[in-house]
């Protein structure tokens, strides 16, 4: 149980609730509904969230503003959570995605990906998270470099406690659509990103992107999606033996749950039997939307 790290989607207002339709059981929660949510799955034995924020497309520019702001909707909610929950740890996503009006990860000129200019408002967009309270930066974006930097500029600021969880491998994946639909990325989303997230053929890439990240001080490691790369989370963790993480993505929370809709699949047995795979995988820790329901699964067991 301990192992699960919900992630979670908030939105502007109060009392606020927006279904995510391509992800039956996951809602967007404005700040005051998403602080009793999390406390209810402390209560069930979920001590750890990951953040993302549905961005109001007014807020959103080519270069992602938004993400450096001190009182952005992100960081507002993550001095609530900590104030009302301090045992609850923080996974804050750094990346330009939700902030972005290409929908790309980082910012985009004439097509192409400008790798440096985005680790500058990278690196602004993680100190403004550390300073609201993050406990773990999560920067799933994907660029060159962004690990070494990151962590310079927050050992700088006074944050050497933060730790880093780096996507370290992280493919191009169709798994991901309906996470686009929850932030609201998807219909900006200019082209794909396979200039800088891997392309799933490829093994040996995730163990060079995996090594040099540590190297550049990351704490922890992530391999995502889950289910259809369990060999990658096998080889990171036998080769590095570092914590690995690995996030059971929107894609696969939503194959799962349209199978149980229709009766073809036991919801609940296959909720447990992947996250089991998952554990039998190497996995430290698991990202998944179902944390909650698992949670409860595991207490009546
Ligand atoms: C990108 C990001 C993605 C997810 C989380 N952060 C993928 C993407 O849009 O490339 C996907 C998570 C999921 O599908 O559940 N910053």
């Amino acid at each position: 149980m301990t192992d699960l790290v919900w992630p979670v989607f908030v939105i502007e207002g109060e009392g606020q609730t927006e279904a995510v339709a391509s992800m039956p059981g996951v809602t967007r929660l404005s700040i005051d509904l998403l602080v009793e949510a999390v406390g209810e799955a402390s209560a069930l034995g979920v001590k750890a969230v990951a953040l993302f924020p549905k961005v109001d497309p007014s807020l959103k520019t080519p270069e992602g503003r938004e993400a450096a702001n001190p009182d952005s909707l992100m960081c507002r909610a993550i001095r609530a959570l900590k104030a009302a929950h301090p045992e609850v740890g923080l996974f804050c996503d750094v990346a330009l995605d939700p902030y972005n009006s290409d929908g790309h990860d980082g910012i985009v000129r004439d097509g192409v990906i400008l790798n440096d200019e985005t680790i500058e408002v990278l690196v602004r967009q993680s100190l403004v998270q550390a300073a609201a309270g993050a406990d773990v930066i999560a920067p799933s974006d994907m660029m060159d470099g962004r690990i070494g930097t990151i962590r310079d500029a927050l050992d700088q600021a006074g944050f050497a406690h933060v730790q880093i969880m780096s996507y370290a491998a992280k493919y191009a994946s169709a798994f991901y659509g309906p996470f686009r639909d929850a932030v609201g990325s998807g219909g900006a989303l200019k082209g794909d990103k396979q200039t800088y997230q891997m392309n799933p053929a490829n093994t040996d890439e995730a163990l060079r992107e995996v090594a040099m990240d540590l190297d550049e001080g990351a704490d922890s490691v992530m391999v995502k999606p889950g289910l259809p790369y369990l060999d990658i989370v096998q080889r990171v963790r036998e080769t590095f033996a570092v914590p690995t993480l690995v996030y059971q993505v929107s894609g696969e929370y939503a194959m799962m749950k349209a199978a149980a809709a229709n009766g073809w699949l036991d919801n609940d047995k296959a909720v447990l039997e992947s996250l089991l795979a998952f554990k039998r995988a190497g996995a430290n820790g698991i990202f998944t939307y179902a944390a909650v329901e698992a949670a409860r699964l595991l207490k009546s067991c």
